[in-house]
């Protein structure tokens, strides 16, 4: 991927840095972000999500990764940012992001969160359900601010990998069904309100789609919704946000969607489908996460040992596990693994790489192949730049890895790893 590559001494290379090198500096766990590969796949979307006649946006969620670092890169990039929370939005707010070109989701948001929005003036906020309309309406009422919004809808399309359905059942917790009888009522309440300015609508039908059939049905079945929005409440769709969930490789059997011509058949789709229906094309928009960050990181590790079980299975301990990446405890997630300082050494063995957590689960990656490892050497894990660092944890008091971002040979702490200190910060004594 990226700027990987094996270097003469038969080691991992990011970003022209030395894997081993990044290891003595830094220590393990170690979260190594690839900025130039970050910002080709930023290029992808903003190159290639584009069409004469169709205003688009392109904006990040930052739940696949989000620190400070990232926001400046996104934005000399010129995309947009979501944010699910009140930390979220903290974060990129501090960063310094535009703040018309933040956008904030989230299916139960506090009065203190929405406050938090509408005080900073966020270019939008997407409204998940009837009962959220009082409750920003009361917010945008204090703040004298009228705000733009947009609803979100559950199209009843779930994909997932190589899978989607249709289904008529609506159990998603988030949006509102396009089918239930009351969405036009939803719709009229918004387009009336004094303190709402309702802009369009956003539907998000799953992560890691490896497929692009979902993603056209979803643009279609959204457009058919507007133009019935158009006949039943009289309401013109200014914009509409397709989500995210564009899947990447993590290991063999995983064959991701062309994104290039995706994103463009999309659009195309889009713009027949709009003439069909005779209605005006909307902005469309769209919310990468994974296809941003993914395979632009890497998690570095030391190994610690080395274990063969009485049943013959050979383990390999690395100093961190499911507290920075729980996605294979969690998901039965596959990732593909190299040895960082034995890049050109021929495999031999199938190998575990467990984690040092006090559970069964605390598992990286089963039975992949490695060459023969000792005690110190380095284990690279690929594609764990979304959804590792922000879902990390303090179980078991392991401490948060550093995050560093490389370029051009040069390695930036961009998170500091966190202190035994740090674990305690918000401890209070039982005795003072
Ligand atoms: N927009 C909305 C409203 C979302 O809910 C999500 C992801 C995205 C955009 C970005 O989706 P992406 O392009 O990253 O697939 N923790 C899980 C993934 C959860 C995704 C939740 N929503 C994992 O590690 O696989």
């Amino acid at each position: 991927f990226g700027t990987m590559k094996i270097n003469s001494k038969g080691h991992l290379e990011i970003g022209g840095c030395d894997s081993v090198d990044l290891v003595e500096k830094f220590k393990t766990p170690l979260y190594v972000i690839d900025e130039d590969l970050v910002r080709s796949n930023c290029r992808l979307f903003m190159n290639n999500f584009t069409l004469e006649g169709i205003e688009t946006e392109v904006i990040y969620a930052s739940k696949a990764f989000l620190n400070l670092a990232i926001c400046k890169v996104l934005e000399e990039e010129g995309l947009s940012i979501d944010v699910v929370s009140g930390g979220e939005l903290y974060t990129v707010l501090k960063a310094g992001f535009p703040k018309e070109k933040i956008h904030m989701h989230g299916n139960n948001k506090s009065k203190e969160e929405l406050a938090m929005a509408v005080e900073n003036e966020i270019g939008r906020i997407i409204i998940d359900n009837r009962q959220e309309i009082e409750l920003l309406e009361t917010v945008s009422k204090k703040y004298k601010k009228k705000v733009n919004v947009l609803l979100r809808v559950n199209p009843g399309i779930e994909a997932h990998t190589h899978e989607y359905i249709q289904t008529s059942k609506h159990d998603s917790k988030f949006g509102e069904s396009i089918f239930s009888d009351d969405i036009y009522s939803i719709v009229n309440k918004l387009k009336e309100s004094e303190y709402i300015n309702l802009k369009g609508f956003h539907c998000h039908i799953g992560s890691q789609i490896l497929d692009e059939e979902p993603f056209y049905f979803a643009a279609e079945i959204m457009l058919d919704f507007i133009n019935k929005v158009k006949n039943n409440c009289d309401f013109i769709t200014q914009e509409l946000n397709l989500g995210g969930g564009f899947g990447v490789f993590y290991s063999n059997g995983d064959d991701p969607i062309n994104l290039s011509s995706c994103l463009k058949k999309m659009l195309n789709i889009i713009n027949e489908k709009t003439k069909e229906l005779n209605i005006i094309t909307p902005k469309i928009m769209i919310e990468p996460g994974r296809a941003i960050t993914a395979n632009a990181g890497i998690t570095l590790y030391e190994i610690g040992g080395v274990k063969k079980t009485y049943s013959g299975k050979k383990y390999v301990f690395v100093d961190g596990g499911m507290t920075d990446n729980p996605r294979t405890a969690l998901y039965g997630a596959k990732y593909s693994g190299y040895i960082a300082n034995k890049m050109n050494h021929e495999p031999v063995e199938d190998a575990t790489i467990g984690g040092k957590c006090c559970e069964s689960g605390d598992i990286i990656i089963k039975n992949i192949k490695l060459p023969l490892v000792d005690a110190g050497d380095i284990m690279a894990v690929f594609t764990t730049g979304a959804y590792n660092y922000s879902m990390s944890s303090n179980y078991n008091k392991l401490l948060r890895p550093a995050v560093v971002f490389v370029k051009d040979g040069n390695a930036k702490l961009t998170v500091k790893r966190q202190t035994y200190e740090d674990l305690i910060n918000n401890d209070i004594p039982y005795y003072q």
